[in-house]
């Protein structure tokens, strides 16, 4: 066994995480981060540095699910966003509007917003085609949008599908992998776009960004609340991550609607 071999090994003994989820390229892209923060020139240096180095393991778990996702994750969120989304349309037809525009800032793969195109044609059905929606998925890492491109999933992440979407909106590929359906592929743009440096989307219904300015400072967190406010419209939503807090000038400019499930009203 050589000592890339013997690091993953150890990480999947000593932590339970398996690195197999992974390909290969990525693990050694992802530890050479690390390598290069702890000074270790070699894997049988950096396995050493894992014992020694305090919080090293975590810093390093963190590295390598920096990416991470699933569809439904943390089934509550959903449940309210559900009900988001069905007010959100309810006042749109109330005001003889017809056009949605939803953000997922920080996309990875794309399983968020594909979550909510599933839920959005739930709430709507025929009467999606009524619709001029705007589901814009952006993420700094263009592997990951060519991903959600694609729109081809390990069983893995679809747990928290249900059954009857997994066969309403997915098709089985002959590796036994799931694509999410043409359709709503087609309701979903993928671009590249970089929360810290690139200009704030505009005028957007309903904000998520969730799990990623967890690795932010506070400071650069402040400055993204305030901008997510801005992008919204009246009115408009913001769905953070179920373990990040609403810190800054934001927290005075939104109005909850659910503290737990970290839902905000502009
Ligand atoms: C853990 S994933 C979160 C995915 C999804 N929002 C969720 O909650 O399941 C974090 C994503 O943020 C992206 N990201 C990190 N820094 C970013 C930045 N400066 N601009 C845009 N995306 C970024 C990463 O590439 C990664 O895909």
């Amino acid at each position: 066994m050589d000592d890339f071999e013997k690091l993953k090994d150890k990480i999947s003994r000593d932590k339970h995480f398996s690195c197999n989820q992974y390909k290969d390229p990525y693990l050694k892209r992802r530890f050479a981060i690390r390598m290069r923060a702890t000074g270790t020139k070699t894997y049988r240096d950096y396995i050493k540095a894992l014992d020694t180095v305090s919080d090293e393991y975590q810093v390093l778990l963190d590295v390598l699910t920096v990416n991470v996702t699933e569809f439904f994750r943390d089934i509550g969120v959903f449940k309210e966003v559900e009900g988001v989304l069905r007010s959100v349309i309810k006042e749109k037809q109330e005001k003889k509007q017809n056009n949605l525009r939803i953000w997922s800032a920080g996309c990875s793969n794309g399983s968020e917003v594909y979550t909510i195109s599933i839920l959005l044609d739930q709430i709507l059905g025929p009467k999606i085609k009524n619709f001029k929606i705007t589901l814009l998925a952006t993420d700094i890492d263009d592997a990951s949008l060519q991903r959600g491109r694609e729109g081809i999933y390990n069983p893995d992440i679809l747990k928290g599908v249900k059954s009857t979407y997994l066969k309403k909106y997915f098709e089985k590929t002959d590796d036994g992998r799931y694509q999410v359906i043409a359709p709503n592929r087609k309701m979903v743009t993928f671009r590249k776009h970089d929360l810290i440096n690139d200009r704030p989307q505009t005028m957007i219904d309903v904000v998520f960004c969730r799990n990623v300015v967890i690795y932010f400072s506070r400071e650069l967190q402040e400055t993204l609340f305030v901008n997510f406010y801005k992008s919204l419209v009246d009115g408009g939503y913001f769905v953070m991550g179920k373990t990040e807090t609403l810190v800054g000038d934001a927290k005075d400019k939104f109005s909850p609607v659910n503290n737990k499930e970290r839902i905000y009203r502009k």
